[in-house]
């Protein structure tokens, strides 16, 4: 069961879970005013799945006989920022509904983590595994604390937690909300349209990315993996591309010419892409699961214009 089946990274996880281990299988869990559409309603089951409801988790498991939970309901860095309390209650409070339905129905548990559960003072290149965590944000003040608790509840109750820690998810299918590395995603849509991109974030500053199709390898990959080889838990460092805005820029306007941008920067992004790695050490998860991403910057800046090409009315 997915939670959060109709976000930018659930609505993708729901499809690809489906693909693999077949429609009827797979259970996209939703809330009011999320319903899934489309492709995602009518290829499989749903259920109506609040993470703030304890018992909305435990009917749709007992119901379904869950035994997978991919956990994707969170409020991004940005608009966490703006209702900190929501986002706790999402991420903590939320997470503590789906661990003990867990512990009690005896479901593994996928909850990602993130590059904002790193902070100013965590070291911002070959970011290690293991290092200091002290974010800044709401947005990972939960993020390491959903690490924390799910290691808790794998030690303390044996519930079979795993997690990465995602960076940024560029993707042309639903959009994300609210984050900072947003704009790496928005920047492609402008292209296409043959807008001006206004980039949000300064020239210069480096964040860690990945292409949709190898997060959702690295979420399933992890969850598939042998435990006896499984070091740590919660979450790994995955990484796949790194690169500042003008390298962005670059790589599209290798195949779009008179694309064009401009820098307006937004405090706020600024000051928590700053705080967050320029590229993390993604060792642990190729030595314990065989991590291994397909993209690089050119290889998904060629997908994502051929996709949203074949989508978008060109300007
Ligand atoms: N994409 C997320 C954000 O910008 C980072 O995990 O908030």
């Amino acid at each position: 069961m997915i939670i959060g089946s109709t976000g930018q990274i659930g609505s993708e996880l729901t499809m690809e879970l489906r693909k693999r281990y077949g429609n009827d299988s797979v259970i996209a869990g939703y809330i009011t005013g999320a319903e899934p559409q489309g492709e995602l309603k009518e290829s499989g089951p749903a259920a109506l799945v609040d993470v703030t409801d304890r018992n909305s988790i435990e009917a749709a498991v007992t119901q379904h006989s869950i035994d997978t939970i991919y956990n994707m309901a969170a409020l991004l860095s940005v608009v966490a920022e703006s209702k900190p309390q929501l986002a706790w209650k999402i991420g903590i409070d939320g997470l503590w509904n789906i661990l003990e339905v867990a512990r009690q129905h005896g479901c593994a548990v996928f909850t990602p983590s993130s590059i904002g559960s790193f902070g100013p003072d965590t070291p911002h290149a070959n970011t290690p595994q293991d290092t200091v965590q002290h974010p800044q944000t709401i947005y990972g003040v939960s993020k390491v604390t959903t690490e924390l608790l799910s290691n808790y509840y794998y030690h303390r109750y044996g519930v079979d937690t795993r997690a990465v820690r995602f960076p940024g998810i560029i993707s042309n299918v639903t959009a994300p909300g609210g984050g900072t590395t947003d704009y790496a995603v928005d920047i492609y849509y402008a292209a296409v349209r043959g807008e001006k991109f206004v980039c949000p974030i300064k020239e210069g500053t480096y964040m860690d990315m990945m292409y949709m199709p190898d997060a959702l390898d690295a979420a399933i990959r992890l969850m598939e993996a042998d435990p006896a080889r499984l070091v740590h838990r919660n979450a790994f460092n995955v990484a796949a591309m790194s690169f500042a805005p003008e390298q962005i820029y670059a790589a599209i306007r290798k195949q779009l010419p008179a694309f064009e941008m401009e820098y307006n920067v937004d405090p706020l992004k600024q000051e928590i892409a700053d705080s967050w790695p320029d590229c993390m050490d993604d060792t642990c998860a190729r030595q314990e699961w065989d991590w291994k991403p397909k993209y690089n910057l050119e290889t998904m800046t060629a997908d994502m214009l051929e996709k949203l090409k074949a989508r978008l009315p060109e300007g």
